[in-house]
């Protein structure tokens, strides 16, 4: 085990292991889960009544997705979301560039706190981008 690594909070629990399986394979019963390229994704799957949740990588962080997610990716997909016949949520760090390459959308703020152990965290602000008004 990693030095240092804290398993007295792990909630896993080898007792309740099946039961937790079983409503899990209830709960996507009917659900397809589909792993492509964004721009394929939301071409295949736009329709009016389509809601979108977008999850991409912070702005700032592309380089942990080596050529998979660069600057010019975050242009192509507002432009994208530009032309969407569905509607979408896009959470997003709330930096300068976001917001200006996503103007004209709906923009709401959040306050969040980071935390990669119990023993640090670091308050930061999340954007919240859509393109209906809650
Ligand atoms: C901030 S993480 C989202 C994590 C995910 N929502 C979750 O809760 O586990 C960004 C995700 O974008 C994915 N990603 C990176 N480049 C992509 C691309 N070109 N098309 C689609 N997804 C991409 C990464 O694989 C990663 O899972």
């Amino acid at each position: 085990m990693p030095k240092g690594l804290d398993i007295s909070r792990s909630s896993f629990n080898k007792n309740i292991l099946h039961k937790k399986i079983k409503l899990l394979h209830q709960r996507l019963s009917g659900v397809f889960i589909e792993c492509l390229p964004y721009e394929e994704f939301l071409d295949r799957q736009d329709k009016p009544d389509t809601l979108f949740y977008l999850d991409p990588p912070y702005y700032g962080t592309e380089t942990y997705y080596k050529d998979f997610f660069t600057k010019d990716d975050f242009q192509k997909l507002a432009s994208l979301l530009k032309n969407l016949k569905g509607y979408f949520i896009l959470s997003i760090n709330d930096v300068p560039e976001i917001r200006a390459l996503f103007k004209g959308f709906h923009f709401e703020t959040v306050q969040i706190k980071y935390s990669c152990n119990a023993k640090t965290t670091k308050q930061s602000q999340e954007l919240i981008i859509s393109n209906y008004g809650f």
